[in-house]
């Protein structure tokens, strides 16, 4: 079935077009409400978006080809980005790569069984200052070591009800 945002979300992305001389403007903007909305973009999210803002689809798939930020495919409730860029290569990225498929069970690329976790190495998130660097949806961690990876994976599984207190 063809994804859709509610009316709400299409009356939104309308308004938005407004902002804006012409409605190309607006793919990016109107990509950031469909990810508001299921978490990623994909091929139907490009073509609604193209009927939305009345353009060639072409032109939003070219913004999903460019834009890493806007993922593919479903990427789980925590969408887990490793920088793996020298800075964070240095102070340890691949140790907490390994750390993360070893011991957290959460494989690069691939969606966890339940759903949970989707993990994917980036380039330079841009914060190489405080490496090793991970983003986790919208937020950054910062001069991570593997026991604060480990408390929060486990704080994530918590608060969703699949950790083992729970
Ligand atoms: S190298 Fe990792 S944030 Fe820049």
């Amino acid at each position: 079935m063809a994804f859709e945002l509610t009316k709400e979300k299409q009356e939104l992305v309308k308004e938005v077009i407004t902002h804006y001389p012409d409605p190309r403007s607006a793919i990016l903007p109107a990509m950031h409400i469909v990810m508001d909305e299921r978490g990623w973009v994909g091929d139907d999210g490009c073509q609604h978006v193209a009927e939305l803002l009345e353009v060639p689809i072409i032109y939003v798939y070219e913004a999903l080809s460019f834009y890493t930020y806007f993922p593919k495919h479903p990427v789980g409730k925590y969408h887990i980005q490793v920088c793996h860029n020298i800075a964070c290569n240095l102070r340890g990225s691949e140790e907490l790569i390994e750390h993360l498929v070893n011991k957290h069970g959460i494989i690069e690329n691939a969606l966890t069984d339940d759903g949970l976790f989707y993990f994917n190495r980036v380039e330079c998130l841009g914060a190489c200052g405080n490496a090793p660097v991970m983003q986790v949806n919208d937020e950054y961690y910062e001069d991570l070591t593997l026991e604060e990876v480990d408390k929060l994976i486990e704080g994530f599984k918590k608060s969703s009800g699949n950790g083992k207190n729970n």
